[in-house]
């Protein structure tokens, strides 16, 4: 099959590209490079033994990705990553999401609707849920009014994809994420943040390298066992796998309607120190943080209800905390090896 993955050299996005060609798909892969880098694509040749198509340009231009789409109209499927993702700097400059996170789906969907592809697979979050009511999240748990521009664009694509899906015959499975960390097990792909990062692991595996000196645990009086926030971590090749499942469970036809949703996540909560422990344990170093105040913004606690996801999509994350923060810490040291 040929499939299409927007912000194929990102995170989430190199990784699934992986595990599609694996899987003998071919793959299309389109990017701005505005938050990854170009060697990436090379990375993904080294790991598989084959070049995945590469184009680099803003999926934000109109008349670029017409053309595009005119020009791949044999495309099975698309998966759709691209897009901004810091929700701190979504909060500073909302306008900057919305154009970015819509117009480039408004342009997609009008792609595939004119020259006739059905399938897209889209990138959701579990920021959708805001702070749940009851654990685990199930997918029919309410999505709750956004917190931040970020997490907004995800529940306003969601509606948008739906109403297209029902106006031009499209199929589509959102994937609601839970936390991804971790790297690919060979350590030539794996997270880059640009300057310092937001996310917990990324800081924490820097810090372990000495890239910063200390890591800031935010807020010890939540409500949870050790007083830390609790998140469910899911393995980013385990997730990358849903994303090839999905794909095959739309083109052989077998969903159970044409918008289906699904969270992504191991069904685990650990709390930020476990995090932490879990790293000290594969890294054999003694990491340097301390606790500060609570994040402005960040919930206490999430984790998936992942029946849903496992009986349907017959998939599971399998990999352990330590795995990922192993196959983690082994990434961010071939990183700092290539400098
Ligand atoms: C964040 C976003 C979420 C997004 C996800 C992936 C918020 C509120 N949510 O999730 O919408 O989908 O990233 O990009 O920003 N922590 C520390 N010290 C740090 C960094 C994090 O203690 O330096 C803690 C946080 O307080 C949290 C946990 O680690 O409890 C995980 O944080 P993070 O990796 O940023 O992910 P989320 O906040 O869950």
């Amino acid at each position: 099959m040929k499939i299409l993955v927007t912000g194929g050299t990102g995170y989430i996005g190199s990784h699934t590209v992986v595990e599609l060609l694996n899987k003998g798909h071919h793959v299309v892969i389109i990017d701005n490079l505005s938050n990854s880098q170009a060697f990436v694509v090379e990375r993904i040749e080294e790991i598989t033994g084959r070049k995945p198509e590469f184009h680099r340009f803003d999926l934000t231009d109109k008349a670029v990705t017409d053309a595009f789409f005119a020009a791949h109209h044999d495309l099975d499927g698309v998966i759709h990553f691209a897009a901004f993702k810091a929700v701190g700097e979504s909060m500073t400059d909302p306008l900057m999401y919305y154009r970015n996170n819509l117009d480039s789906l408004i342009n997609i969907l009008q792609g595939m609707k004119d020259n006739g592809i059905k399938n897209l697979v889209f990138s959701s979050s579990c920021t959708v849920y805001g702070q749940p009511d009851k654990l685990p999240v199930k997918e029919t748990s309410p999505v709750k009014e956004a917190w931040s521009p970020y997490g907004n664009t995800k529940q306003m694509s969601e509606q948008m994809i739906k109403f297209a899906v029902q106006a031009y015959g499209l199929k589509c499975i959102a994937l609601r994420y839970f936390n991804p960390i971790g790297a690919h097990d060979s350590a030539l792909i794996g997270e880059l943040p640009l300057g310092e990062p937001n996310n917990l692991v990324p800081y924490i595996t820097q810090t372990g390298i000495g890239i910063r000196k200390s890591l800031q645990v935010f807020g010890s009086d939540y409500n949870t066992p050790d007083g830390t926030a609790i998140r469910d971590y899911i393995h980013v090749v385990d997730l990358a796998k849903a994303h090839v499942v999905a794909v095959d469970r739309m083109i052989s036809e077998v969903g159970k309607g044409d918008f289906e949703i699904f969270n992504l996540g191991t069904g685990n909560g650990y709390s930020v120190l476990e995090v932490i422990k879990s790293f000290e344990k594969v890294s054999g170093l003694k990491l340097n943080y301390r606790i500060v105040a609570r994040r402005p913004g960040d919930i206490e606690k999430v984790w998936a209800d992942t029946s849903y996801a496992n009986k349907e999509l017959k998939w599971k994350a399998e990999k352990s905390l330590d795995e990922m923060m192993r196959t983690a810490w082994n990434w961010e040291k071939a990183l700092s090896e290539k400098k």
